[in-house]
């Protein structure tokens, strides 16, 4: 199958490089592009499939998924959708978000709008589970692995916002500590913004990650949004559009929450 990586411009042939009517080689526009896409390589770049539908209203004012309104508290709604709408000066001062609070309660989501504002400007974006980026780390240490962890650490740092998502879920070691230490300062110090989302309480974080990276996280995110209430993923919603292709897809919690209960109708 032809993926994007195949595909060559028609305008430049794949050099990246085009003459203008002078004569004289100026970059192509797919130029920009291309730079970003090999400086992403390897890093999960793409918005989950669960979190697909998500948009923002055409005056700025909503968040909906698959067209239907997602209400949060007007505060934080107002934050993020301001943030959403100042991306790029927000990203060049490597301000970042900060989501805390209850299981479901939509911090994930709130960061996958974020992340898609970035792309959609043309930002470059890594978007990671705290497990999930320990275990790309972990893997550039093995004999066959595609790639250098120094080369994986440049990447992570490089991009223009590093997503983590449910950091303090993962299991703490030194090792842990001491490579989420590493990139979030490496990024504090180059000024790149982190987004996190977190189940943990300050106090709770800092005992989890560590005194040290908490304070560059507050400097660089400021003050966390709290989201605390009700788990979405349980109130079932029977108005909720139906994000899964198959019914094999679905999670089980959603399946049964819809299915009769035993004598029912
Ligand atoms: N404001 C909202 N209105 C209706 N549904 C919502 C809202 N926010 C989130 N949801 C839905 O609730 C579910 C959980 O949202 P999400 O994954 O963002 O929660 P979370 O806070 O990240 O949870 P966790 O702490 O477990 O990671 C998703 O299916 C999402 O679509
Ligand atoms: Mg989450």
């Amino acid at each position: 199958m032809a993926t994007r990586e195949d595909f060559i411009c028609p305008k430049c042939g794949g050099s990246t490089w085009v003459l203008d009517k002078h004569g004289d080689s100026v970059p192509c526009e797919c130029r920009a592009r291309r730079i970003r896409r090999a400086r992403t390589k390897g890093l999960v770049t793409t918005i989950p499939r669960r979190f697909g539908g998500l948009t923002i209203s055409d005056d700025g004012r909503q968040i909906t998924d698959h067209g239907r309104p997602l209400n949060f508290a007007p505060e934080i709604a107002r934050a993020v959708l301001k943030y959403c709408r100042t991306i790029n000066e927000q990203l060049a001062q490597g301000r970042g978000l900060w989501f805390e609070g209850d299981t479901g309660t939509g911090k994930t989501t709130l960061a996958m709008v974020v992340s898609k504002a970035a792309l959609k400007a043309g930002h470059s974006v890594a978007i990671y589970s705290m497990p999930r980026l320990l275990a790309q780390i972990r893997n550039t240490f093995d004999a066959d692995s595609d790639s250098s962890y120094a080369e994986l650490f440049k990447q992570l740092t490089a991009v223009d916002l590093l997503h983590l998502d449910d950091v303090g879920a993962e299991q703490q070691t030194e090792w842990v500590l001491e490579q989420l230490y590493s990139i979030v300062n490496e990024r504090y110090e180059d000024g790149r913004a982190v987004m996190i989302t977190t189940n943990l309480g300050i106090d709770d974080l800092r005992r989890q990650i560590g005194e040290r990276t908490v304070s560059r996280l507050m400097e660089m995110c400021g003050d966390a949004l709290p989201l605390y209430g009700s788990d979405r993923r349980v109130e079932f919603d029977p108005a909720r559009p139906e994000p899964f292709a198959t019914a094999e897809d679905e999670p089980t919690a959603r399946r049964i929450a819809r299915e009769p209960a035993a004598g029912e109708a």
